[in-house]
């Protein structure tokens, strides 16, 4: 294994772009790392918004390609239309809060509003937006962000820090931990965009995906959840035995006419704590394989229903309806207002406890 390569791609530096968004001052800050392993995988990390912007894995004959949504440059990513997360990790609350109000030890508190009357993915400036430390470790980067007290309407000075590191079993190991100086709310994953064709090649819906999952969350028509836990079996949210995406995706379903098509929130059936299979996804005609592993309660199955083919990517090709779907390991949207009931576990961390949590996406073929 190498150690992480790096390649400035400062925006300052590129002529006709924008700062929308961004503190001009942290231009310079911009950096992204090249993380390759001696399997031949290449996967590139940027510090803003802690993105994966690259994915390059083999296929079953060993052709290599990119399956990660994206950008080539940063500037693709603070001016995405609609800003789709492409491989950031969102936060400090991954997912949506209702009415963006949340009470910690009756407490309440407002937040950022940012989708119809609710927040999502941790408001307008979430840690998708902003520009992280970067620090090269063995096998990976580790990057660094201090979220303050009151930002974006969240309590407590929240240190974060996500690991990525790439073994040569090509697996990314993505570690996050994070320390608070007053109670408050975390819930941070990863909003990687996968094609396992390759980025920039049509529909996901001919992917087949096993999520080791009986009950998901299900939602009403702002995509917040009802509180209701509700059993898969007969429904199109019954992936426990491997199954096309595109079987059900359009299916006469409420839940599925509110996504429009997977936008859902499974509870995992896990045995433990530890780390676990959550889910499979396979994509027959390159024989790729990835493997979301993680210690998360629940895994949001997002299919690209907000893609609309006005964004276009880093191969040129317009990202259209459907064409990247993200496996996004949590805690339950909304968990703030459904404080440790059964299938929502607390999402508070306070004083003195550390947030600790892994996921792994694996990747092989067959
Ligand atoms: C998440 C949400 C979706 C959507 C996307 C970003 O996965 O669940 O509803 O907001 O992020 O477009």
């Amino acid at each position: 294994m190498k150690q992480a390569l790096l390649s400035l791609v400062a925006c300052a530096a590129v002529a006709g772009c924008t700062t929308a968004g961004v503190d001009v001052s942290d231009f310079d800050a911009i950096k992204e790392y090249t993380l390759k392993n001696d399997s031949g995988m290449v996967v590139k990390i940027t510090n803003y918004g802690a993105t994966i912007t690259s994915i390059v894995v083999p296929d079953r004959d060993g052709n290599m390609a990119d399956v990660a949504l994206g950008y080539d440059n940063v500037e693709g990513y603070i001016n995405a239309i609609d800003r789709p997360y492409f491989g950031a990790v969102v936060g400090r609350y991954g997912n949506r809060i209702a009415k963006g109000t949340f009470s910690i030890d009756g407490i309440e508190y407002e937040l950022a509003t940012n989708n119809g009357d609710n927040h999502l993915h941790g408001g307008n400036m979430g840690f998708d937006k902003v520009v992280w430390d970067a620090e090269p470790v063995e096998d990976g980067v580790k990057l660094s962000y201090l979220a303050k007290d009151g930002e974006e309407g969240y309590p407590g000075n929240l240190m974060l820090s996500v690991t990525y590191t790439l073994t040569d079993d090509n697996e990314i190991v993505m570690h996050y931990e994070a320390t608070t100086d007053k109670a408050t709310v975390v819930n941070v994953t990863n909003h990687t965009y996968f094609n396992l064709k390759g980025e920039g090649s049509g529909t996901i819906n001919d992917h087949i995906l096993q999520i080791h999952a009986s009950k998901t969350t299900p939602v009403d028509e702002g995509l917040i959840p009802t509180g209701e836990m509700r059993d898969v079996a007969g429904t199109p949210f019954d992936f426990r035995e491997p199954k096309v995406i595109g079987e059900d995706v359009d299916a006469d379903n409420q839940q599925i006419e509110y996504g429009p098509g997977y936008d859902h929130n499974w509870v995992l059936d896990r045995e433990g704590e530890g780390m676990e299979l959550a889910a499979t996804l396979y994509e027959p005609q390159s024989g790729r394989v990835l493997e979301v592993i993680t210690e998360e309660p629940s895994l949001q199955f997002y299919g690209g229903n907000f893609l609309d083919g006005r964004l276009v990517g880093k191969s040129g090709k317009a990202y259209t309806y459907r064409s990247g779907l993200c496996l996004e390991t949590q805690h339950a949207p909304d968990s703030p207002n459904h404080g440790g009931a059964e299938g929502w576990p607390s999402v508070i961390l306070r004083p003195g406890e550390k947030y600790d949590t892994t996921t792994i996406y694996k990747f092989s073929a067959k």
